[in-house]
């Protein structure tokens, strides 16, 4: 946080707004440096929101920007860029930075994320051109470039996410120049869609005939991974499996007088969230399921008992049907 000394910019968005509210009682500089100490530690911490956090060193990415100041002024741009600067103008970054004209660091608008454009309005043609092109800079200078202010809360995973050692930067998922999607600057409509560019095996799950009703919309892949990474094994958005599932899923929660261990160890030992061909999403049918971890043997041997021909047609759960947990009294063999 060393960075935030600085004396020349205010780093808290939105300053305008707070400041009338809270700056009349918090009284003078002091005030103002705790308060943007407050909202840097909230924000920072908890909500990954657009605080300013670090500045990049623009010359360590396009060297030719060594030198090159900010210009602060959109209309210089309008004249050859018009429409993406219309469309960018409807985005959260467009409004925002436009409303705040009196925060420095808001001010400089494009030059947030493509440097200071004094040498590209002295030469607009030269190529490569002389600004930050995400198109041309690496995947750690783009995501630096977003990181300078969504420090926060999804950074925590951010950094040993596989997604990011995977070699993936915010553009792959977001589009800062046009709004192509209602919620948060998305490259598709909906999170799910962008989930499915790359995650082709995922989406031919998802159309399998049982699932969780992702592919209707009611939920998405983000309702249970944290695309920025989460610290959790498979960037999931609980510790483990089974408190994900929970989540929504209390009634399988327990505690039961009598336990099943594969529930409680872990739901994916039986289900596959992600969908599958047999019912409620069963990892395998019927029978077999039980089978590969129960032995042939008693009860179970009579073909009455776990052939799916049978009368018994789901086999092992017409009698066993407490499969996750019984409170019966006498339900210790998870019949009833
Ligand atoms: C100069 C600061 C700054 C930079 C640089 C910046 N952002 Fe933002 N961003 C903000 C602010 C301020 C907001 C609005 C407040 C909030 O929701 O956090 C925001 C909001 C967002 C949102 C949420 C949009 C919504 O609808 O809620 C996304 C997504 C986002 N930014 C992505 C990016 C990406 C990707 C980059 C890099 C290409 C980037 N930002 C660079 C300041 C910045
Ligand atoms: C006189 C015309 C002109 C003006 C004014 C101008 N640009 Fe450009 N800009 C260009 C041209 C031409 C290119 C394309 C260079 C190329 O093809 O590589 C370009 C490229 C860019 C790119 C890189 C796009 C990419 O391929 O990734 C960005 C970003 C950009 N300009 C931003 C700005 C901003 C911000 C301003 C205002 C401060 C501005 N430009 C003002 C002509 C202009
Ligand atoms: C929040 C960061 C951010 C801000 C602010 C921003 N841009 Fe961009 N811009 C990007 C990113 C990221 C891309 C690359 C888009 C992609 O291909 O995913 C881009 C691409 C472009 C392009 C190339 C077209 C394209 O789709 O590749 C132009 C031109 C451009 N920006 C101009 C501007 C101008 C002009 C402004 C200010 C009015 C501006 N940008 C503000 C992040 C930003
Ligand atoms: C693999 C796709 C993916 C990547 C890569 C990605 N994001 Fe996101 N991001 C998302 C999705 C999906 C959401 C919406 C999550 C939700 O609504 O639960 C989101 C939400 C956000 C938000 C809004 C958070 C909020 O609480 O409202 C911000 C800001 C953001 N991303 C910034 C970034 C930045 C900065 C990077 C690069 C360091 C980045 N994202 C990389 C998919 C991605
Ligand atoms: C640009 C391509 C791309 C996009 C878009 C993308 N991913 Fe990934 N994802 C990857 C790559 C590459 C890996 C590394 C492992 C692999 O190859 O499957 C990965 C891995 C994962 C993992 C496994 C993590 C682990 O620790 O094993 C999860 C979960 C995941 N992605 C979820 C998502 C979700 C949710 C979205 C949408 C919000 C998404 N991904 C969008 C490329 C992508
Ligand atoms: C209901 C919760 C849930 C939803 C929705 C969900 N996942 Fe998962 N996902 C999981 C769990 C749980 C695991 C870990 C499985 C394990 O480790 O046993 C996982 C694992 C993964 C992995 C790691 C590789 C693997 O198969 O183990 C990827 C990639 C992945 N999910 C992508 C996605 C994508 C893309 C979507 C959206 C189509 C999605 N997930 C939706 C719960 C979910
Ligand atoms: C974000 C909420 C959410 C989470 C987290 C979640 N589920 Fe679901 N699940 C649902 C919804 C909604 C349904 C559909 C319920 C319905 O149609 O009545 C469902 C249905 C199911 C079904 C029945 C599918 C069918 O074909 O009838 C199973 C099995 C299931 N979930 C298992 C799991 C497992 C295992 C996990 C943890 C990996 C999990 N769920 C996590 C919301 C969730
Ligand atoms: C030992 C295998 C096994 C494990 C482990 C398991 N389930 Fe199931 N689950 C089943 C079977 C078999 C069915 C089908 C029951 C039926 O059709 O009557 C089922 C059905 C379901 C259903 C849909 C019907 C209902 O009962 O609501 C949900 C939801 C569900 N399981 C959630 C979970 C959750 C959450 C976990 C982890 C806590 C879990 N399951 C662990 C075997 C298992
Ligand atoms: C992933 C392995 C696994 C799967 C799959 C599984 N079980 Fe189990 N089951 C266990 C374990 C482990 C125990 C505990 C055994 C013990 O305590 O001796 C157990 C206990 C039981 C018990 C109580 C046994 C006793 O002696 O008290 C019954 C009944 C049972 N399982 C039925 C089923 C049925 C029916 C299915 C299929 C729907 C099934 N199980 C699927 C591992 C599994
Ligand atoms: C017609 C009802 C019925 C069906 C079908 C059935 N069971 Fe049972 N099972 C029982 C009863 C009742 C007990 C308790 C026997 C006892 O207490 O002595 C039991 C006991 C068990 C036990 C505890 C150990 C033992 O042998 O006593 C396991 C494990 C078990 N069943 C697994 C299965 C599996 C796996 C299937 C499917 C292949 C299955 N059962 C099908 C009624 C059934």
């Amino acid at each position: 946080m060393g960075k935030m000394e600085r004396s020349d910019s205010k780093p808290v968005f939105g300053w305008k707004k707070l400041e009338a509210g809270f700056f009349s009682f918090t009284g003078g500089e002091m005030g103002k440096n705790v308060l943007i100490a407050l909202l840097l530690t909230f924000f920072g911490l908890s909500s990954g929101r657009g605080v300013w956090a670090a500045d990049v060193n623009w010359a360590s990415i396009v060297p030719e920007l060594e030198g090159a100041t900010y210009v602060k002024d959109t209309t210089e741009c309008e004249e050859c860029h018009e429409e993406y600067m219309a469309t960018y103008g409807n985005t959260v970054h467009g409004r925002i930075f436009r409303l705040n004209l009196k925060n420095d660091k808001d001010a400089i608008d494009c030059e947030n994320c493509h440097g200071p454009m004094s040498k590209h309005l002295d030469a607009p043609r030269k190529k490569p051109p002389l600004l930050v092109s995400f198109s041309i800079t690496s995947q750690e200078n783009k995501n630096k470039i977003c990181i300078q202010c969504h420090a926060g809360g999804m950074q925590i995973g951010w950094k040993g996410s596989l997604h990011r050692r995977s070699g993936l930067s915010c553009p792959d998922c977001h589009y800062t120049m046009e709004r192509k999607s209602d919620r948060k600057l998305l490259i598709t409509e909906r999170a799910t869609e962008a989930c499915f560019k790359c995650h082709t095996e995922k989406k031919g799950q998802a159309l399998k005939s049982s699932h969780m009703p992702v592919r209707e919309g009611k939920m998405g892949c983000e309702s249970c991974h944290s695309p920025h990474g989460s610290g959790n094994s498979k960037m999931l958005k609980a510790g483990s499996v089974n408190d994900l599932c929970y989540s929504c899923h209390a009634e399988k929660r327990g505690p039961f007088v009598w336990e099943h261990a594969p529930v409680r160890e872990n739901c994916s030992n039986c289900h596959d969230p992600h969908g599958s061909n047999n019912p409620r999403m069963l990892i395998t049918k019927g029978a077999f399921l039980c089978l590969s971890c129960h032995q042939y043997g008693g009860h179970v041997n009579l073909p009455r008992y776990n052939r799916a021909s049978s009368p018994y047609g789901q086999g092992c759960i017409n009698c066993h049907s407490r499969i996750h947990g019984s409170n019966h009294p006498s339900g210790a063999k998870l019949t009833r």
